[in-house]
């Protein structure tokens, strides 16, 4: 019997896909549901996008595309990036795939050999290790508890980085904490990736546009542009632009990372397909309200998660100020049963919760925090507060 490939031995199917999946099986069976667990926004983009959609369809050329992506696209793209204070770039500095996702499973595979090293906080986001797995690569985790706000701190970066990984990948505002790195806090980590050169930077920061507060979104080349050099920024249209069923991600870095990314899509995927390219132009290129325009509506709803999960003894939240998640430390309930069935783990807590209450959320395991859970907070509005009281009620009752 032929088997498969070793390295599939390594990957395994993404731990927020098979809770969707559960969620999904339970509603078909009836149950009331409501989902915390999946990461998407709870919008679509303008009628412009479907305009375009609709008349790339109508005159079709039925052709292969770019492997890079549209000149045209391109050009949308280096406007994007212009406008979160990216400038410098060129066409040649850019690269199109289908969504971040593949996008950064391409910069695996372009920066990484077997047995080299890519670094990362945690809880980061569970792709990330996924794929690093795929690629045979060894993974250096920096784990940034909730005491230090989930954050990575200048002195870890510089003692993970003195052991020369071949790549440090960094996520900002951050799947699954929802944390945001301030502006003094990105300077101090600028200054310390600059001391040390042996390293590339791949920062994706796909959740940019959706930040409360009046943080703002800062990164690293504004403090050191010798970065530039060895730093991938990774971007998408899914969350910020209420596309994540398009499947448009790309990356901006130095001309030989985007020429080895454009030669694994000729072999990989060729190109985005000329509808989803008509309507990525049009998304980039239209009004660019959405998401801002979406933020007061989350940083509410931040408010309100936040409120609920500090309320419950034992807890620890730190509060998010980015994307759309909040990331509770929920260790208190181990040892703890709910209706007689105990509660060992993060895998038991959310598995009880789901079928005692009916709210699915994500273990904190996926994200390589085993002691959290993760709440997507984008589900119908009519559905958070109900969905907060019965995560309430089930932490007071357990003993
Ligand atoms: C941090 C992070 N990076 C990348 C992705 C992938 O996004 P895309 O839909 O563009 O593949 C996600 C999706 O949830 C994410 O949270």
């Amino acid at each position: 019997m032929p088997q498969l490939a070793s390295r599939m031995g390594q990957a395994k199917p993404s731990a927020i896909m098979v809770i969707a999946e559960k969620t999904r099986a339970l509603k078909a069976q009836g149950r009331d549901i409501i989902s915390f667990s999946i990461g998407v926004p709870n919008f679509l983009p303008g009628e412009h996008v479907y305009a375009a959609a609709r008349a790339a369809l109508e005159k079709d050329s039925g052709q292969y595309g770019s492997n890079r992506g549209a000149d045209a696209l391109l050009d949308a793209i280096l406007g994007h990036f212009e406008r979160s204070g990216v400038t410098g770039l060129s066409r040649r500095n850019l690269c199109v795939g289908i969504g971040a996702k593949q996008v950064l499973y391409n910069l695996a595979e372009a920066l990484l050999d077997p047995g080299d090293t890519i670094a990362f906080p945690t809880p980061y986001w569970t792709t990330y290790a996924d794929i690093a797995a795929i690629v045979g690569a060894r993974t250096l985790l920096l784990p940034c508890p909730p005491e230090q706000d989930y954050k990575l701190t200048p002195s870890q970066l510089d003692a993970a980085l003195a052991q020369k990984p071949k790549v440090f990948l960094f996520n900002n505002p951050s799947n699954p904490t929802g944390m945001v790195y301030h502006r003094e806090e990105i300077a101090a980590l600028a200054a310390v990736m600059a001391r040390h050169p042996d390293t590339w930077i791949v920062l994706d920061d796909i959740y940019n546009r959706m930040i409360f507060d009046g943080v703002g979104y800062h990164n690293v080349l504004a403090f050191e542009p010798s970065l530039r050099d060895r730093t991938i920024l990774v971007d998408s249209l899914s969350k910020t632009y209420g596309m994540p069923g398009w499947r448009v991600g790309f990356i901006a870095g130095p001309e030989a990372v985007a020429n080895a990314m454009v030669t694994l899509n000729s072999n990989h995927i060729t190109s985005i397909p000329e509808v989803v390219n008509a309507a990525a132009l049009a998304a980039l290129s239209g009004p660019q309200d959405v998401p801002a325009s979406k933020n007061a509506e989350f940083a509410a709803r931040r408010d309100q998660v936040y409120a609920a999960l500090s309320a419950i003894p034992g807890v620890v939240c730190p509060r998010p100020q980015g994307a759309f998640y909040a990331f509770p430390n929920i260790s208190c309930a181990f040892g703890k049963s709910h209706n007689g069935r105990m509660i060992s783990n993060d895998v038991d807590f959310c598995s009880a919760l789901l079928e005692a209450k009916g709210v699915a959320c994500v273990p904190g395991s996926a994200f390589g925090d085993p002691l959290a859970l993760r709440i997507s907070y984008t589900c119908p509005a009519e559905q958070l507060a109900p969905g907060l009281q019965r995560f309430q009620e089930f932490i007071a009752e357990l003993k």
